[in-house]
């Protein structure tokens, strides 16, 4: 009988043999054919974003408004408010990114869109636009899913050949996956409540970091990162570690969002804190809590490096480890994980800073990389006209309890509290 453990790694052999097959075929078809340009469109949450890029990489044309100010005055995103903003912004953005690339939609020659997950409100704005550009222009239309862009994005402009451990964090998702290639993913964790990026902006907006000029402009994750940077005691709120018992790669946030309120309203107590004055500690505690989150990334991280070491599910001589989403924008972070990689013997790549926060761009390219392999490619009008949006989708083939049910003990490999 094949014991389960040996049948991950023969799957993933099968995709290995599966992948070195496309990647052939993804080269030949973006050297030998002619180079192909794909236009992508992005609002599955509070950013409008178009992109165009080519086979190769190219960023041909781009255009991305960001309603984060104005849902800052909020308090939090309002979906119809969002969606009231893509619908009065996604014209002028596609026809600005077309002009900046010189084109017509003629000479595209795919649309893609993100269809999942998102704000149903704010999906159906780029859905209903993407689909009737490619219906008027008469081209393929490439649904996209949103966690898969990220992933994938690193590719457009760096090497990173199939199989890859990734890593995204952001404002609605934290998970860690092995990425096969362009439409086969296994999910290694995933946060049973919070995203980081979510546990960041709470934060900062309990803590009023906006009312300080330095900040007054930033998001959660952003204003938390610089505060920390000031900090003189960074270690002075302790965190308890979240998930300690559940020796598996999913990621908890709550709790600690939760120890850092409790913190901020003792503070506020004991300072006499009110209106809108801030805590007289406040950079201790933002490099605190960026230190609480840090350490738990890096240490589910580590475990989902130590199940792939132990059965080998990425070739012993380049295992690479992709972090992607806009919590990935942090440094401190970035570092931390750096650290985590060279002792595991990983090489760690991040996208460009605008390539990690939500973008047109990484849907292009990911409908590039559908359509230079054929996958997922619609070109019949009446199944690009019934094309659904989906407020939720996993990401990949779930293998978070194969993880658990391992229960591997690690020894954490230490950060280290440089200043960033
Ligand atoms: O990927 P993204 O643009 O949108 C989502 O798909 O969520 O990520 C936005 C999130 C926000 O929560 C923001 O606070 C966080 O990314 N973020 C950061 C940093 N820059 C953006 N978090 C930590 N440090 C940063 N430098
Ligand atoms: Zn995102």
């Amino acid at each position: 009988m094949i014991q389960p453990l040996n049948f991950i790694s023969m799957i993933v052999q099968t995709y290995r043999l599966r992948n070195q097959w496309i990647t052939q075929l993804t080269r030949s078809k973006a050297t030998n054919n002619k180079n192909l340009i794909v236009l992508g469109i992005e609002t599955s949450c509070d950013d409008t974003g178009c992109g165009i890029v080519d086979s190769k990489g190219t960023i041909l044309g781009n255009a991305l408004y960001s309603q984060h100010l104005l849902h800052l005055k909020y308090g939090g995103i309002i979906p119809p408010i969002a969606q009231d903003l893509h619908i009065k912004n996604i014209t002028e953005l596609c026809e600005c990114a077309l002009k900046s690339a010189n084109m017509k939609l003629h000479n595209v020659d795919a649309v893609a869109a993100t269809v999942k997950p998102g704000l149903p409100l704010s999906l159906s704005v780029g859905r209903n636009f993407g689909v009737r550009l490619s219906l008027i222009g008469n081209k393929p239309f490439i649904p996209i899913h949103h966690m898969e862009a990220h992933a994938l994005v690193a590719r457009m402009t760096q090497q990173v050949d199939f199989p890859y451990l990734v890593l995204l964090i952001s404002g609605g998702h934290c998970l860690l996956a092995i990425v096969q290639n362009v439409s086969s993913f296994f999910l290694l964790g995933t946060t049973i409540d919070d995203a980081p990026g979510e546990a960041f902006d709470k934060i900062a907006r309990r803590l009023k970091l906006k009312n300080l000029i330095d900040f007054s402009n930033l998001n959660g994750g952003q204003a938390i990162e610089i505060a920390a940077s000031r900090a003189e005691s960074p270690t002075q709120f302790s965190f308890a570690a979240p998930l300690t018992h559940s020796l598996d790669c999913n990621f908890s946030f709550s709790g600690l969002k939760t120890t850092a309120l409790n913190y901020i309203l003792e503070c506020e107590r004991k300072s006499s804190i009110i209106g809108d004055k801030v805590i007289p500690n406040i950079y201790n505690l933002c490099a605190s809590y960026q230190l609480a989150i840090t350490r738990h990334i890096c240490q589910r991280t580590q475990r989902a490096m130590e199940f792939i070491n132990r059965h080998e599910l990425l070739p012993n001589d380049h295992r690479t480890l992709v972090i992607s989403g806009g919590v990935a924008c942090n440094d401190f972070i970035f570092k931390c994980l750096n650290s985590v990689c060279s002792e595991m013997g990983f090489a760690c790549i991040r996208p460009p800073s605008k390539l990690c926060t939500d973008n047109g761009l990484m849907i292009a390219w990911n409908g590039m990389e559908r359509l230079m392999t054929n996958s997922g490619i619609l070109t019949n009008k009446n199944d690009i006209a019934n094309v659904d949006i989906e407020k939720k989708s996993p990401v990949g083939k779930d293998w978070t309890s194969r993880v658990r049910e391992e229960n591997i003990k690690c020894k954490w490999i230490k950060i280290k509290l440089h200043k960033n």
